[in-house]
């Protein structure tokens, strides 16, 4: 409808970032290694969730991933929903309602 392509019109003309996709409702569990460089999606249009892949640079333009490096070895929950507060790590977020019932059309995988 016209309605539709008129609220699409607007967003792409943004100048905010573009609100990230959801990948995962769940946080993905990962080994990180001491001392090693990681990017963690923060746009959720990687296919090599919960890092990125570069996806951002056609599909999310204004977001760049988050570059962290961990002290020592470690198991962790990292936010697979991109909606986190306490970024690169699951707090809990994902529990909330616009996570929950978010359709599932936008979910990645
Ligand atoms: S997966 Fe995003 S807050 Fe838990």
């Amino acid at each position: 409808s016209k309605s539709v392509q008129a609220v699409r019109h607007s967003v792409q003309l943004s100048t905010l970032p573009p609100e990230p996709v959801i990948p995962s409702k769940q946080p993905l569990r990962v080994e990180l290694i001491g001392g090693k460089r990681y990017s963690w999606c923060t746009c959720g249009w990687s296919r090599k969730q919960p890092f990125c892949d570069g996806s951002h640079k056609s599909r999310a333009q204004g977001l760049s991933p988050l570059r962290f490096v961990p002290q020592e070895d470690a198991t962790v929950w990292l936010c697979g929903c991109k909606h986190t507060n306490n970024p690169p790590y699951c707090d809990g977020t994902h529990k909330q309602d616009f996570i929950v019932q978010n359709p599932a059309s936008k979910l990645k995988c």
